[in-house]
Parts: C-alpha cells; structure tokens; sequence
C-alpha cells in the first residue's frame, strides 16, 4: 500500500510538473508579434500565468513602455499589469487592467487597495498615457506607458488574470491558486536582467562560510536575483504541492 501510494506520487509529481510547464511554451517571447508601430527591445517569460512583458525602457526620461500578454482566467475574464512602488505584492500595486465590456475589451486603471476592486482608487500615483488593450487569440493584450522616478533601476512587478467582471462592472477577485498567488517579480530596466530561471541556481554547496565566488565584488545588478529566484522556488514547490493535493484528495 505504501509501495504504491508512493510510485503513484512519483507519477502525479511529473505530472504536476509537466502541467506547470507546458502552458508556457504557448506563448512566449519569440512567438509574440505587434501590429502597433511600438518597438519593445526587451521581452521577459513570465514564470507565471502563461504570461509575458514586453518593454522599452528610456533611461534619460525614465519612461517605461510595456506590453503585456495573458490570456484571461476565462472567457470574459480579465488581465492586468501592476507596478507596485512599495511593496513586492498586491497591496499598494498601480494597475493597468484589461477586461471585456460591452463587447469591448478596455483598459483601466485601479490603485489596488484591496480584493474588491470598487474599494480601490483610479488614480494612479504614476504618470501613464497611451493606454490601450487588444484581444486576439484567447489572449488580451494591454499597451501602455508609465513615467517613472528619475534613477529607477527596478520595478516590483505584479500580474494577474481573473475570470469576469462583477454586475457592476468591477473585475471580479482572482482565483488563489499557488500560480495567482506567485505572480510577482522584480523587473530589471537598467544593466542585465537577472534570468527568472530557477534552472540556473548556482552550486549551493559553495566554499567558505560566506559562499561568495572568488574575485566578484558583488555587482550591483544581480542585487534583486537571489529574492527572486527564492520566491519563485518556493511558488513552484507551492503549486507542485497543491496540484498534488487536489488530484490526492
Ligand atoms: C516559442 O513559441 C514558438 C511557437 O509556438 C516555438 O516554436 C518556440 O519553441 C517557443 N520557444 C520557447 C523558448 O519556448
Ligand atoms: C529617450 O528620451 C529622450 C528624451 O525624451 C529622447 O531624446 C531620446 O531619443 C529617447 N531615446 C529613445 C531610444 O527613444
Ligand atoms: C520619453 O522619451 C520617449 C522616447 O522619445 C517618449 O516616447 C516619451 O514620451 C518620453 N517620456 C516623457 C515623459 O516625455
Ligand atoms: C452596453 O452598451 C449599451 C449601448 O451603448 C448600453 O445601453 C448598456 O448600458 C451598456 N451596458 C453596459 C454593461 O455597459
Ligand atoms: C465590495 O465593496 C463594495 C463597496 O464597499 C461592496 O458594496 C461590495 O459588496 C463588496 N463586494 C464584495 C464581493 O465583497
Ligand atoms: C534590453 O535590451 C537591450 C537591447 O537588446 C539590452 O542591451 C539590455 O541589456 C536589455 N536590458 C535588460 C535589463 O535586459
Ligand atoms: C557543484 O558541486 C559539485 C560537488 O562539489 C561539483 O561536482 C560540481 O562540479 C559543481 N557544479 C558547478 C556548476 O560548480
Ligand atoms: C563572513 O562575513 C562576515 C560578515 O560579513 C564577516 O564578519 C566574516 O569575516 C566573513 N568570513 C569570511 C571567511 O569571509
Ligand atoms: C568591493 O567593493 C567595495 C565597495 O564598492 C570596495 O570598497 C572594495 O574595494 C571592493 N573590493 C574589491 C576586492 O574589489
């Protein structure tokens, strides 16, 4: 009995990890292309949700140029895009969100404060303009630009998809998923971007108490990495788990 509950966790493990892994080969950088006369020199794979940005970044304005690409938790559903100024998560982000009304697909703007997207604001403590969305192929995309603080080097980035609007028109609340929930990244304008690949984790069982490679002063751009790559790590296993769970119980 133990013998088999095992090798058939074993199973549901690769499972599991297969599912994780396959909606993202869908959609990726490579495959994306725009019709808008926009160019994005830079493109990340998000590690979550199918989803991926798209980006410009000016340095001498500080002007952020984004697109970014989920398909909605549903048909209906919604997508958004959120740098949040404070804080590594939800709470606090300044979105761009994409939904469908009226046979539409728009775009607004939400200062998430909670959940309930009616308790948010819709100001955005940022500058945005050229606000536009688009959906095509069961994915919505959402355009725009944001100014940001002379200096920026980094961004928190949150994303996130749900499934409909309420009846009075506001997003309904997301699923809580592990892949919801992890769904946030630190997004590297200036110097090289850290990979958000947990594939590349360094030998851990480095030499000398304080791990560090010989020779490297610690450059300043890999500063966000280690975070990162901790959070994701932990989604991952988060989701294996709960996948796991579900198809157990
Ligand atoms: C990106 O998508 C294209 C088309 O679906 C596919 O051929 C390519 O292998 C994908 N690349 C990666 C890195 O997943
Ligand atoms: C960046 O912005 C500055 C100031 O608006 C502009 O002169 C410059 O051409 C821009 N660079 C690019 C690559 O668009
Ligand atoms: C910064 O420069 C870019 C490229 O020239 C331009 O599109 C953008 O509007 C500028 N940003 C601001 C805030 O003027
Ligand atoms: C949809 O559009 C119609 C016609 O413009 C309008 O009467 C109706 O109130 C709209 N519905 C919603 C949910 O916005
Ligand atoms: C969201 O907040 C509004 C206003 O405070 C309230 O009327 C509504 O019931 C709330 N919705 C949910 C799902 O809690
Ligand atoms: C953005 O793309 C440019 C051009 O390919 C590259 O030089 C730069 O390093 C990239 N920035 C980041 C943060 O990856
Ligand atoms: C990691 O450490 C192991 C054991 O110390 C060693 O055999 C292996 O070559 C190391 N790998 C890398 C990439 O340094
Ligand atoms: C390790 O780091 C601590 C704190 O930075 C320092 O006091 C200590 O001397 C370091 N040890 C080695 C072997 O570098
Ligand atoms: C490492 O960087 C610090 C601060 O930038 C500098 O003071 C120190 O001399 C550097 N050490 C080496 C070995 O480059």
């Amino acid at each position: 009995m133990g013998r088999l509950c095992f090798s058939c966790g074993a199973v549901l493990g690769v499972l599991a990890v297969a599912l994780l892994v396959a909606p993202g080969e869908a959609l990726n950088c490579t495959s994306q292309k725009f019709t808008n006369k926009e160019v994005y020199p830079n493109c990340t794979d998000l590690p979550h949700l199918t989803a991926n940005l798209h980006w410009s970044f000016n340095v001498s304005n500080s002007s952020l140029s984004v697109a970014f690409v989920a398909p909605p938790a549903k048909p209906g559903g919604w997508v958004a895009w959120a740098i949040n100024p404070t804080k590594t998560g939800m709470a606090g982000a300044q979105a761009l969100v994409a939904f469908k009304s009226n046979g539409t697909v728009t775009i607004q703007t939400f200062d998430i404060k909670s959940y309930n997207f009616s308790q948010s604001g819709l100001k955005l403590s940022y500058e945005v303009w050229d606000l536009s969305a688009e959906e095509s192929g069961g994915t919505i995309k959402i355009f725009g630009k944001w100014k940001l603080p002379a200096k920026t080097e980094k961004v928190n980035q949150v994303w996130q998809v749900g499934p409909g609007l309420s009846p009075l028109g506001y997003p309904m609340v997301h699923a809580f998923e592990a892949e919801n929930l992890a769904a946030k990244a630190v997004l590297q304008l200036v110097g090289q971007a850290a990979a958000i690949s947990p594939a590349s984790e360094p030998n851990a069982s480095a030499p000398g108490p304080n791990g560090s490679a010989p020779g490297s002063n610690g450059s300043a751009p890999a500063s966000g990495a280690p975070r990162g790559r901790g959070e994701l790590g932990v989604g991952i296993s988060m989701a294996v788990f709960m996948i796991l769970g579900s198809l157990i119980a």
